[in-house]
């Protein structure tokens, strides 16, 4: 090129190496798949009857008071299970984006506020949003009783019909049999999970299954871009909270209040762990202790990269943001001591290979 070859940057030809400390970190980003237990809280969970049945109840439009929305419509099966905007549309326009539906057994926290601790709370939440699909109990439970194939299929998996049941109970299970649903998708193994357990047992896989890129953004990963800090375990995430740089006011003057407002909602909700619709709930309940992160002005939890090249646009794009890192404890005030700007979207997972999909996977999309 222009006579200059020499002048390309050699260190981009030279194979990377891994520190010891690098590959400790590598490792620890696996295995993927991971085991999953069932979810003490979710009578249904594991229940195949259960799981078909929230399946279909997933883009079923009787489940949205005006019959014409369903968790598919913002949760595309074809748009990776999101609907790709900046920030979601249900009966009215949502603060955020939508999330991926994947990878969602086991989590501490749901939502970008964290404001569920179980999987089928989050879910009973846009049934009765007047934002989102705005059914609420009552009419929900009129649906179920009269819909002769919703009310046999309840029927059959709860062992009474829906009619004998109070319209709160109908709104628990149904977000349960939802949940029983969303638990199975799992993504499946990527590049990086290859090379991570070729790695585990001492091997190399070939530069074309992991490329020199790959390994460069992997090294940057774990190492000085501390990318593992927050995005750290097989999940990619610590499942916490934290201020990304990201601004906190909404339509120009709202203020978002970010963790705080999922907290503030987690604490007043009757669908966690610890409730009274939960199927087991904890010994200790979970009190203040247990919430972790008292960080100020905390815009999402660390989401869960695996996640990330299904990921529609902002409100938490990479590309415009630059992502203040902080050294040791997020929460403190001392701030960064660097900031690390962001590659485009589009591009985010594909040079160290996270999430390159293999062919035929059903999540194609990467944001524009
Ligand atoms: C109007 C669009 C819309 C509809 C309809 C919708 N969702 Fe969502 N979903 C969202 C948005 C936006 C969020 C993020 C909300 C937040 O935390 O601020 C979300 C978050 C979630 C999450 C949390 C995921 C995570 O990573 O923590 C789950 C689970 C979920 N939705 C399931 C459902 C189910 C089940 C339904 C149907 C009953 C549904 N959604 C209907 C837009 C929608
Ligand atoms: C201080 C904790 C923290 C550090 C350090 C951090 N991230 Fe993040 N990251 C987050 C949070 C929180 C989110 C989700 C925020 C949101 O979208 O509102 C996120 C989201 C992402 C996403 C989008 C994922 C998705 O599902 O859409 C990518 C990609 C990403 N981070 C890459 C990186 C890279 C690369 C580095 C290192 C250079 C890094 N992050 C360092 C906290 C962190």
């Amino acid at each position: 090129m222009l006579g200059c070859t020499g002048c390309l940057p050699s260190a981009a030809s030279e194979p990377v190496r891994f520190t010891p400390s690098e590959r400790a970190m590598i490792l620890s980003h696996g295995p993927w798949p991971q085991q999953q237990g069932r979810d003490p809280s979710n009578r249904f969970s594991g229940n195949g009857a259960a799981i078909r049945f929230g399946r279909a109840l997933f883009s079923d439009a009787r489940l949205s008071a005006g019959g014409d929305m369903s968790c598919a419509t913002c949760h595309r099966p074809d748009r990776a299970m999101t609907d790709g905007l900046p920030r979601a549309r249900g009966e009215a326009l949502l603060d955020r984006n939508t999330p991926p539906i994947a990878n969602l057994a086991d989590r501490r926290w749901y939502g970008w506020t964290g404001q569920a601790d179980t999987l089928w709370g989050q879910s009973i939440r846009p049934l009765v949003n007047p934002m989102e699909m705005a059914a609420g109990p009552e009419l929900l439970a009129r649906r179920v009783i009269f819909s002769p194939d919703l009310a046999r299929s309840y029927r059959r998996i709860v062992g009474r019909p829906p009619s004998a049941e109070s319209p709160e109970s109908i709104l628990v299970n149904i977000g349960k049999m939802l949940s029983a649903w969303q638990e199975t998708l799992v993504t499946p193994a990527t590049p990086f999970d290859r090379f991570r357990d070729a790695l585990a047992r001492g091997e190399d896989v070939p530069a074309d299954q992991f490329s020199a890129s790959a390994r460069r953004g992997l090294k940057f990963f774990v190492g000085e871009g501390r990318c593992s800090l927050c995005h750290f375990g097989p999940g990619f995430s610590n499942d916490e909270f934290h201020h990304i740089g990201l601004l906190h006011f909404v339509d120009g003057d709202r203020v978002d209040p970010g963790r705080h407002g999922g907290l503030d909602r987690y604490l007043r909700s009757p669908y966690t762990r610890a409730g009274p619709h939960s199927d087991e709930p904890p010994e200790a309940p979970p009190g203040h202790p247990e919430i972790s992160s008292p960080v100020t002005r905390t815009t999402g939890a660390a989401s869960g990269c695996r996640r990330c090249a299904m990921s529609p646009p902002p409100r938490r794009t990479c590309t415009t943001v630059r992502w203040p890192i902080w050294p040791r404890w997020w929460g403190t005030t001392t701030k960064s001591t660097w900031n690390v700007s962001m590659p485009p979207v589009k591009r985010c997972c594909g040079p160290w290979g996270l999430m390159r999909p293999g062919s035929g996977t059903w999540w194609t999309s990467c944001g524009p």
